[in-house]
């Protein structure tokens, strides 16, 4: 286990490195590093071909809440999202990537 992080708000603090581990082996099929930073950004600011299905949420930004919704089931938050079949179906995971895609 890599040492834990300093807490730095009140949300869970996740393991980036973990989250690096799982992004490797579960988003880097569509995915390049560069997607790391997203965090926080405008939703489909991205620069990716497909993001016609999240322009409707062009106006949010990728918040935790935001972020773990979309990763949980991506349909359901986007229901025209070209990313249907990603889903990361595990608590710990999602907030571990969702940490390793803040910088
Ligand atoms: C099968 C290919 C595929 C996989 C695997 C995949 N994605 Fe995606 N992802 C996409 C596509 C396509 C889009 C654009 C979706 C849209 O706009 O409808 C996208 C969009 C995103 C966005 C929004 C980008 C923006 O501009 O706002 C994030 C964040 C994201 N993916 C994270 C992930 C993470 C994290 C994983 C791994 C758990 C993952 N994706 C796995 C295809 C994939």
């Amino acid at each position: 286990m890599p040492p834990k992080k300093e807490k730095q708000s009140k949300e869970i603090q996740g393991d980036a490195d973990r989250g690096q581990r799982l992004f490797k082996t579960l988003c880097m099929g569509c995915h390049s590093m560069s997607l790391r930073g997203i965090y926080g950004k405008n939703i489909a600011s991205g620069n990716m071909i497909y993001t016609s299905g999240l322009l409707a949420k062009a106006t949010e930004k990728w918040t935790f809440k935001n972020l773990d919704a979309f990763l949980t089931h991506p349909k359901t938050f986007a229901p025209e999202t070209a990313m249907g079949a990603a889903a990361v179906k595990n608590a710990r995971d999602r907030r571990d990537i969702i940490e390793f895609l803040k910088a």
